[in-house]
């Protein structure tokens, strides 16, 4: 897809076939695009909306077919309600456009936005092309007889008709972090019969490809001869085995500041021995979600090459049972030395991630670590599917990574990392157990196993992702499934912190 921007004159110069008006709530008759598409309807327009006064709360569209005589090229109209001005903030537009691009634009190759002064389109021009794209994406599936799947007419171009200045690049960004996520999100929804540790290699090896990044695949022995007995402890149980990716973007040299992302990778979480119930377990597949969306973080990143170095590690496997597989109460040993009591092995994603944070301190000493996992179904207990979990410290670079998220309408909420909840993970016979044994403060138990294997100094930030991965209902701007969460806040992440050089 193409994506340009042009200053917008007058209506008759429209080239394309499509015209979409965003409106701010009963604001559409005073706008003069809006009166300049009346003529062209010859009042249609406006008798709607004398009719409709409500007329564009968020998500309202209607459509006006174009007569040929009135203009050459231009076929449809279609006004989409951008609710109330004052509520408009990142999140909104990013949705909105993602409902431009699933629903407001069928059967058309190229299409002009038009969104009026208010919407501030020139800080958030990125933001409006990702949502379009990837409101466009198409889940595709598996069914054989599929109606959907047969060859649809797709958008191949959008131009931006703007009073402002909108720069090229940015539109660029938004092409490319869309891409991205459209990859991560095919492959976190796909089965694990399909997506393996090995096909997610694979799929990491065509990232970095694209990137021109390093890559270093570490197989289950290596992971095991280096020490990360706590990483291959969860793999015991899979006939398939375990890897464990390192890659590298080195955009500002031994200069720079360097930002470690780390994702959890577990491409079917059965729970293990503590085997999960079977209602709602089919869900699992996604639990490799973080990795996907870090591999897409670094693909943007290296692409945009921003002055900072990037370490991206993430360890791949299943998490099943066999009469190998670790056992409740087995004690392992990780990179750092740590023992930790596998006291419940559907606890398994800070398993792999522990040794994962330790590796990445050890050889690249980072001055920033963020790590996406879909850690806990407590966090989605606490936020529904409107926010991530994000806890760390110090509160400088957590709030720089919020900052990031809201830049690009992904929202997070910060939970407490209290010396409490680490007392919780006492174990009688390892230095930490896996779990606490109560039922509260999943999401901070969690964490706080992780912050084990973090140095004291180092500047570090978990987001759980469990509530955002996953879209459990089709919505008007995104088709049920993965969501690509967390590649816009890492990529707008990089940037920042390439930008001040430091916190
Ligand atoms: N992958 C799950 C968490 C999850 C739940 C992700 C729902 C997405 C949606 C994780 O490995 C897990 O099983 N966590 C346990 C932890 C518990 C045993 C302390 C959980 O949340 O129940
Ligand atoms: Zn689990
Ligand atoms: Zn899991």
């Amino acid at each position: 897809m193409k994506v340009d921007v042009k200053k917008l004159n007058k209506i008759s110069e429209i080239r394309e076939e499509v015209l979409v008006l965003g409106v701010f709530q009963g604001q559409a008759s005073r706008d003069k695009v809006v009166n300049q598409v009346d003529d062209l309807t010859g009042g249609v327009v406006v008798r709607f909306l004398a009719k409709n006064k409500k007329f564009g709360k968020i998500f309202d569209t209607v459509t006006f077919h174009i007569s040929p005589k009135d203009h050459k090229k231009l076929e449809r109209v279609v006004l989409v309600g951008l609710g109330k001005p004052e509520k408009l903030d990142v999140y909104v537009l990013r949705q909105i456009a993602g409902f431009i691009g699933k629903n407001a634009v069928k059967e058309t190759t190229s299409m002009a936005l038009y969104l009026p002064q208010q919407a501030k389109i020139a800080d958030n021009a990125d933001m409006v092309v990702t949502g379009v794209a990837t409101g466009m994406f198409d889940p595709g599936h598996h069914k054989s007889k599929n109606e959907e799947s047969k060859e649809k007419v797709k958008v191949e171009s959008i131009t931006f008709l703007t009073e402002e200045i909108v720069k090229s690049d940015q539109m660029q960004k938004g092409l490319l972090m869309a891409d991205a996520i459209n990859k991560a999100r095919e492959v976190v929804n796909k089965p694990a019969n399909i997506i393996t540790p090995e096909y997610m290699v694979n799929f990491a090896k065509k990232m970095a490809a694209e990137g021109k990044l390093k890559i270093e695949i570490f197989s289950e022995k290596q992971v095991n001869e280096m020490g990360m007995g706590i990483m291959a402890s969860v793999a015991r149980g899979s006939e398939e085995d375990l890897y464990f990716v390192v890659m590298r973007y080195l955009g500002a040299g031994s200069q720079g500041p360097t930002l470690a992302i780390v994702g959890k990778g577990i491409t079917f979480d059965s729970g293990g021995i503590s085997i999960k119930p079977s209602e709602s377990m089919e869900w699992m597949k996604m639990d490799m979600a973080g990795a996907a969306a870090c591999f897409g973080a670094m693909e943007v990143i290296a692409k945009l090459k921003f002055k900072i170095n990037v370490i991206c590690a993430c360890p791949l496997t299943e998490n099943l049972l066999s009469g190998k597989a670790t056992k409740p109460g087995d004690v392992v040993t990780g990179l750092s030395g740590k023992t930790v009591e596998v006291i419940n092995t559907d606890a398994e994603g800070r398993l792999v991630l522990s040794d994962a944070l330790t590796y990445v301190q050890k050889n690249f000493k980072p001055d920033y670590i963020v790590d996406l996992a879909t850690l806990t179904g407590a966090s989605v207990v606490a936020l529904g599917n409107v926010a991530t979990a994000a806890l760390g410290r110090p509160q400088k670079f957590v709030d720089a990574v919020i900052q990031a998220g809201e830049q690009t309408g992904e929202r997070m909420w910060q939970l407490p990392l209290y010396d409490e909840y680490r007392d919780l993970l006492k174990s009688y016979i390892a230095d930490i157990a896996n779990i606490s044994p109560g039922r509260g403060a999943g999401t901070e138990t969690g964490a706080k196993f992780l912050e084990e294997f973090v140095d004291k100094k180092q500047k570090w930030v978990h987001l759980d992702i469990a509530p955002t991965a996953w879209e459990e209902g089709d919505k008007p701007y995104i088709s049920k499934g993965a969501t690509g969460y967390g590649i816009t806040t890492l990529v707008d992440l990089a940037f920042n912190l390439s930008k001040k050089g430091g916190l």
